[in-house]
């Protein structure tokens, strides 16, 4: 199943169950969220999780593209993409927990014909402020589905102020053989889909209040889902990086981890040029900045690299433009990485001549690496690259 495929699947089966179709938003959170950039579905939804009427009722799902920069040194593993979408539904203040829980059960099971024996679930243990999440148990204990309890991994919030509460998550065993151990033992158990039942708000002195509605607020991993579906081994051979795997080896020569690491990164800063960040020393624009720096250097490892950024095919770019929705000019974008290219050129050249003075040769001091950054603008990472060299 195409991961299109399982999209419409996803939307088709919610809207039967009385769900509105919203719009995903922007890599960008609407204004006064407390985080960089949209982590998951609920961020658009934050006020009407809060209790503000939504104009489209009590019940809805949507597509939204996220980006994690908590997960960055993960990138490259099986699972973890900077960019990457989620399938949300949500309830506000309509039905609970344990219906959501079903419906994704059937969804996964008869929907998409996943063995119901492939399945582990895990739900919260309850903790000194939060008494345990039994009625999620019971749906497990209910659907045969075993379940493991844990604390922090089962408490869900959106940074360190806004809406919050235990969740439920769905796992699926990904290993050869049959299912062994349990979640947090085993990473053979892949998390596909988290159902958090949002009943609290947490301020800024640390405080739980009760929201004034319960709701029920739900993400499921889209490229995480299609890999496993498609009996793939990571999120990286799932159909949305095929042309990225079919045109990036002919350019530069990669490791696998390496080629893992360029596609994700150059994909999310396309994502990120098309939802208007543009590169800076702060903020939204560090973080491209930094994505395409950790290809620029990936790509300098090695033998020097005959092809530059800026020979990135149309293809990838429009590819990534298309798929996020965005009408940025693929020349645009390609303006932009070349224009990064040369600055980090003129950086390392920089950094080059300030690492050959007699102070630098020798091991280097934490207080060094803090003046190398604050006075000549070289990063830890390209400081340890250039010794290397
Ligand atoms: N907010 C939850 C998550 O990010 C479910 O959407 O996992």
């Amino acid at each position: 199943m195409r991961t299109d495929q399982l999209i419409s699947t996803f939307v088709e089966y919610y809207e039967e169950r009385g769900h509105r179709r919203i719009t995903g938003s922007t890599l960008l959170p609407p204004p006064g969220d407390p985080v960089l950039f949209t982590t998951s579905g609920m961020h658009p939804l934050t006020p009407y999780l809060e209790g503000r009427p939504h104009p489209l009722g009590k019940r809805l799902v949507n597509v939204q593209r996220c980006l994690r920069t908590t997960d960055l040194d993960e990138v490259g593993d099986a699972t973890h993409l900077t960019v990457f979408e989620m399938l949300g539904t949500w309830s506000l203040g309509d039905y609970e927990g344990p219906r959501s829980l079903d419906w994704g059960y059937g969804l996964l099971t008869e929907g998409l014909g996943i063995d119901p024996g492939l399945l582990h679930a895990t739900a919260f243990a309850g903790d000194d402020r939060t008494g345990p999440d039994t009625a999620s148990v019971e749906v497990w204990q209910r659907l045969g589905v075993p379940v493991e309890l844990t604390v922090e991994d089962n408490w869900w919030s959106n940074g360190p102020v806004g809406p919050c509460g235990p969740d439920s998550e769905f796992f699926l065993w990904s290993g050869d053989g049959p299912p062994q151990s349990t979640p947090t033992r085993d990473d053979r158990w892949v998390e596909v889909w988290n159902h958090v039942t949002m009943t609290h708000r947490r301020l800024d002195d640390g405080s739980l209040v009760p929201l004034p509605q319960r709701n029920v607020d739900t993400g499921l991993g889209l490229e995480r889902l299609a890999s496993l579906l498609q009996g793939r081994s990571s999120v990286f051979e799932c159909d949305v990086f095929d042309p990225w795997r079919r045109l990036v080896p002919a350019l530069w020569t990669l490791d696998e981890p390496s080629l893992r690491l360029v596609c994700d990164h150059l994909r999310s800063v396309v994502a990120l040029l098309g939802d208007g960040v543009r590169p800076a020393n702060t903020g939204r624009g560090y973080v491209l900045r930094r994505l395409l720096r950790r290809v620029l250097t990936v790509l300098r490892q090695g033998q020097a690299p005959s092809h530059g950024i800026g020979d990135l095919p149309d293809e990838l770019i429009r590819h990534t433009l298309d798929h996020f929705r965005q009408d940025m000019r693929p020349s645009e974008v390609r303006r932009t990485l070349i224009d990064e290219e040369q600055r980090f050129g003129r950086l390392l050249e920089r950094g080059r001549g300030v690492l050959a003075r007699p102070r630098f040769r020798g091991p280097l001091t934490e207080e060094d690496f803090h003046y190398l950054h604050d006075t000549h603008g070289l990063p830890r990472e390209l400081i340890t690259g250039l010794r290397e060299e």
